[in-house]
This record gives C-alpha cells, structure tokens and sequence, in this order.
C-alpha cells in the first residue's frame, strides 16, 4: 500500500508511526508533507517515510492520503492537493469541522472519508468514528477502517451528520474524564491526603471501574447500587450530586459541544 500524509504534526505523525507499527506500509511507500521547516527536518531524521513536497507527482501514486493539517490551513493546501491527486485515491481527512462536501468542491475528488479519532490515539486507545460519502466503495471503507485500527477502536456512521455527536462525546470526551479525575484529587487533597497518593487511588478507581463497566455483566444502575448502601456514604455523594444536577449538566454540557461543532462545520 501506499499511503501520503499531508500535515505531519501531533496526529499525522501519531499515524505514520501507527502504520509502520503494524507493517500496513514500508517507509519507502510512505511520503510525508509538511510545511513547518522544522518538523520537515525532524522528519528526515527520524527516517519514518519520504519527506517530499505537496506538488510531488509521486503522491498521485498513493491508495490513500491523509490530510492532517489544522482546518485553517486547507484553504491554502487544496489547490496544490488537487494538481496530483488521482481519481482512484482515497481522501482522508481528520481535519475538524471540515465536512465532505467542502474536500468534495475544493479537491475537486470523489472518493472522500472524513473520520473523527480522539486524543488516546497517540497511545493506540483511541476511538475514530468515521464517515464517507456514497463514490466510497464498502472495499475502500474497510481499507480505511484497517489503517483507522492502527491507533484503536473505529465506529462507521452511515450519516455524516453524526460525526458532530462523535466530537462532542468521544472527541472531546478525554478532558470531561480529565476534569472528573482531577476534580476527584482535589476532593482527595481538600481530606487532607497528598496529592500523589489522591492521584493514586483516583487512576486505579478509575482504571477498576472502567473493568467492571466493560467486563461485569451488570447494567450501570446496578453497578451504582452495588457501592451505595441505604444511608452510606455514596448515597450521600449522590444526594449532593442529584441536588446540584451534576448529571444533567454534564449532558448539558455535551449538548453545547455537538451544537458548537455543527456552528463551526457551517462557518467554514
Ligand atoms: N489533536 C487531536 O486530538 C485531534 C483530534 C481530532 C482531529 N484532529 C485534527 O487533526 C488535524 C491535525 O491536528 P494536530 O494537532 O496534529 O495539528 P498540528 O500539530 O498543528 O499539525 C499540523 C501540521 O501541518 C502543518 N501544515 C500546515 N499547513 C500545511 C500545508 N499546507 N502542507 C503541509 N503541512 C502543513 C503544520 O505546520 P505549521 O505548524 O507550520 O502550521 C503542522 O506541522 C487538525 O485538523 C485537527 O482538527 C486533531
């Protein structure tokens, strides 16, 4: 196979290193654009693929290019991009925001998947959920899913639509867990425990939890149960928790992340 990454910053390189973990494509296959001067170089030393620029003829080769790059900066990439692409390509993007359609008119290309992974990519358990538009052929669809397992788990969403509800939930959902963590060692420390120990016992909960939620065959109400006792101690959590809607708000919250993803994929 060979494959094009354009944009090899924080998760174009998270890809190329996926890649040749899994033996998907030999360096030599494997062609990186980058526009950073540095990173170019660091690219180079790192011996990961072929560093070549975006109006390389070699890229019309490719199965599959990814772009990379931050939404801001397709604008200025796509004309370069459509000079080489070849029609029996596969575009990938992972840019945010950026909706089918708009590679559609500006790659002036048919075959298009545009897929939403998360932070814990970069240590391969991560979640992409993806989409593709109909000149994807279901062939073409698993090629990509392939590569997209590189770094975790995939969901394939026949609607394009609810790639928004994938930002909000799996995309952002990282730092709703940070912030529930963290928030967790703060309660910890405000008890008067240190701050590492807080850490500890915060991180092998959460790390138990996620086991007995994957593993116990228990529906999540009847997991809550089995810690609260009639007049204890998580009864009294849930008390605070219930009163101050802290349930509510979080999927609140998560509603205004989908409303905010849709805002910002209509304004570009
Ligand atoms: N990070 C995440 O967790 C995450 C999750 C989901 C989706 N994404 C999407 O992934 C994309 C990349 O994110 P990132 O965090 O990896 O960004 P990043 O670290 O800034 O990487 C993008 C790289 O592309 C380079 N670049 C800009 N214009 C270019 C061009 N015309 N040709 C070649 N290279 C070019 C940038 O160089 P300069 O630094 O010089 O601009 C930078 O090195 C974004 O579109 C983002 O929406 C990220």
């Amino acid at each position: 196979m060979k494959i094009t990454i354009v944009g090899c910053g924080n998760m174009g390189l998270v890809y190329a290193r996926a890649f040749l973990r899994y033996n998907i494509v030999k360096p030599e296959d494997l062609l990186l654009v980058e526009k950073n001067e540095m990173r170019k170089e660091e690219l180079v030393q790192l011996q990961i693929g072929r560093v070549v620029t975006p109006s390389d003829p070699a890229i019309g080769a490719s199965d599959i290019i990814i772009i990379a790059v931050k939404p801001q900066d397709f604008s200025e990439l796509a004309p370069l991009l459509r000079k080489v692409l070849s029609p029996a390509t596969i575009v990938l993007t992972i840019m945010a925001g950026i909706k089918i359609s708009l590679l559609e008119n500006q790659l002036q290309h048919k075959s298009i998947v545009r897929a939403m992974p998360n932070s814990p990519v970069e240590i391969g358990m991560g979640i992409t959920g993806f989409s593709a538009n109909k000149e994807v052929s279901a062939e073409q669809i698993r090629k990509v899913e392939n590569l997209l397992a590189t770094t975790g788990r995939t969901v394939f969403f026949e609607k394009e639509d609810m790639l928004d509800a994938v930002t909000a939930l799996s995309g952002s959902g990282p730092a709703y867990f940070f912030y529930l963590v963290k928030s967790m060692i703060e309660a910890g420390e405000e008890m008067g425990m240190d701050k590492a120990v807080a850490t500890l016992l915060v991180k092998q909960t959460m790390l138990g939890a996620f086991h007995l939620v994957n593993n116990a065959n228990k529906s999540l109400d009847e997991l809550i149960k089995t810690v609260s006792s009639k007049g204890g101690t998580t009864e009294a959590a849930f008390g605070v928790f219930n009163a101050n809607g802290v349930g509510e708000n979080l999927g609140k919250g998560i509603l205004a992340a989908e409303k905010r993803a849709k805002e910002l994929s209509d304004s570009r």
